[in-house]
This record gives structure tokens, C-alpha cells and sequence, in this order.
């Protein structure tokens, strides 16, 4: 389980996280909705200790990460997998060298070991390894490289996966099929997933829990059934797409 405390961001004088309070349950897909900028990337990043907080803590298994020394983190992060939202790659390296990339930073697998698991891990998210394996990020394209960033971070077969908007700018298709694969991946590992996300046809077809984020806050957590339902008419708009009484009801929010 993960759970967030209080987690308070301030970037120079901009309080970007004010107060988030988040709990991510053990084999289920939660989804961190909200508007862009609101913060959510900027959540993930915390929970795998790249930002520390202003204030607030973050359990993971009961370890507060945002106090972890070095040998600590690096246990956590050993159990987190995560994607990022652009350029989840290293250019320079091939694909292969990509996903092979947590096995060599954690494992002392012999090289064939690893061209073992970098093939079955990118056929487990739908590559032809034979045909990407020795390509560069450059030469794929895009839906296939936020896959192969997927392979990276789950080859290690993490207990957490965070994805940072695994579908956004992709086809209906292809969004599908990575959906398809999130919780494929989540029910047969009994892993857990974060999925940050714009996507709310996606969301509503896989989320087991909807949290969402607005004015550094999370101000409605539920299950699809509830999200859809809430009357919080910040999310009605969301959930609408209606900029015009989101403009309303958020200045009435002030
Ligand atoms: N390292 C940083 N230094 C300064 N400001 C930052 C930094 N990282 C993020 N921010 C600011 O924090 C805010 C939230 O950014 P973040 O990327 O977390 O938003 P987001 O919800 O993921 O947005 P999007 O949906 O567009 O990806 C933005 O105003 C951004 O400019
Ligand atoms: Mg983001």
C-alpha cells in the first residue's frame, strides 16, 4: 500500500501540491485524474523520491520515502516501476539496451538471462522483439515506444507501476490495447497500477479507483461508479468537458 500524507509542494513561490491525502489500495488500478498542470506528474515523482516534498510523507510499504537515505530508496525503487510522460527513453540507447536497463541496475542476471527477459517482456506488451529490440527510440513510433518505456518498467516485475499518461496522444486502438495491458498486467502479476491520465473513456473502462486532483488537492476518490457520480460540480465539469461551468463553479470554489 502507499499512502500520501499531507504531501505539500511549493515550487520557487508557486504551492503547487497543498494538501494531498491519497491512499493507493494493493492490487488495484487507480486513476489520478485532473487538469494539466494541477500536479499529478509532479505526485509520481514523489512517490519515487526524485522530488522531496515541502512537507508531508509518503508511505510505501510503511516506509516513509521522502525520509529514505540512499540504500533505502533504492530498495523502494526496486519495487516501483514507472514510465514517465515524455521521453521515457534513453535516446542513445536501443530498445533493447532500454529495458535490459533495470535488470543490469538490480539484478546480477548473466547476458543471456537478460535477452531472455527483454524478448518476453516485449512481447508481453505486444512488440515484435525480433523487429525493435536493436532499434532506437527514434525509430519507433509513438504508441510503440510508450510501450517499450512499459516493458522498462515492469521488466523487474515491481509490486507498484506508475504510469504518466500511458495513452495521451495515441489512437482509440492503440489506447485500448495499453489499457488492455495495464490490466492484463495488473490482475496476473497482482501488481498495483497508478495511471495518470486525460483519457476518461480509459479510466472508466478499467479504473478501479478515481482520484481526483484539483487545487492541490484530491478532492474526490471513489470507484468509477462513484466518480461518475459525484457532485462535486468541479468534477461534473471535468467529467462534461465543459469549460464554461468549470470557469463558473471554479470561481465560486474561491
Ligand atoms: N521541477 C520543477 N520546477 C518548477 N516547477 C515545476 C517543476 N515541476 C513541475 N513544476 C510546476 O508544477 C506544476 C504542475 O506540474 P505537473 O507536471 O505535475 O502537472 P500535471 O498535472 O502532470 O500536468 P499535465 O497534465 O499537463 O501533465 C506546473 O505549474 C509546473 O510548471
Ligand atoms: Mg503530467
Amino acid at each position: 500500500m502507499i499512502i500520501i500524507r499531507h504531501l505539500k509542494k511549493v515550487f520557487g513561490n508557486k504551492v503547487v501540491l497543498r494538501d494531498v491525502n491519497l491512499t493507493i489500495y494493493d492490487n488495484k488500478i487507480t486513476y489520478i485524474l485532473g487538469l494539466s498542470g494541477q500536479g499529478k506528474s509532479t505526485i509520481i515523482k514523489h512517490i519515487v523520491g526524485l522530488l522531496k516534498p515541502t512537507s508531508g510523507e509518503i508511505l510505501v510499504d510503511g516506509v516513509d520515502v521522502t525520509k529514505a537515505d540512499k540504500e533505502t530508496l533504492y530498495k523502494i525503487r526496486k519495487k516501483i516501476g514507472f514510465t514517465f510522460q515524455e521521453g521515457a527513453l534513453f535516446d542513445s540507447m536501443t530498445i533493447y539496451d532500454n529495458v535490459a536497463f533495470p535488470l543490469r541496475e538490480h539484478t546480477k542476471l548473466t547476458e543471456e538471462e537478460i535477452k531472455k527477459e527483454v524478448f518476453k517482456t516485449l512481447e508481453m506488451v505486444g512488440l515484435d522483439a525480433n523487429r525493435v529490440a536493436y532499434l532506437y527510440p527514434h525509430e519507433l513510433s509513438g504508441g510503440m515506444r510508450k510501450r517499450a518505456a512499459t516493458a522498462r518498467a515492469i521488466i523487474l516485475k515491481p509490486k507498484y507501476v506508475l504510469y504518466d499518461e500511458p495513452t495521451s496522444g495515441l489512437d482509440p486502438i492503440i489506447s485500448d490495447r495499453i489499457t488492455r495491458m495495464i490490466v492484463k498486467l495488473t490482475r496476473k502479476y497482482n501488481m498495483t497500477s497508478v495511471v495518470i491520465s486525460h483519457d476518461l473513456k480509459e479510466t472508466f473502462k478499467s479504473a478501479d479507483y478515481v482520484a481526483f486532483l484539483y487545487n492541490g488537492e484530491i478532492i474526490e476518490f471513489g470507484t468509477v461508479e462513484e466518480f461518475k457520480n459525484s457532485k462535486n460540480p468541479i468534477v461534473r465539469a471535468f467529467i462534461e468537458g465543459n469549460s464554461e461551468l468549470f470557469e463558473k463553479v471554479a470561481k465560486q470554489a474561491v
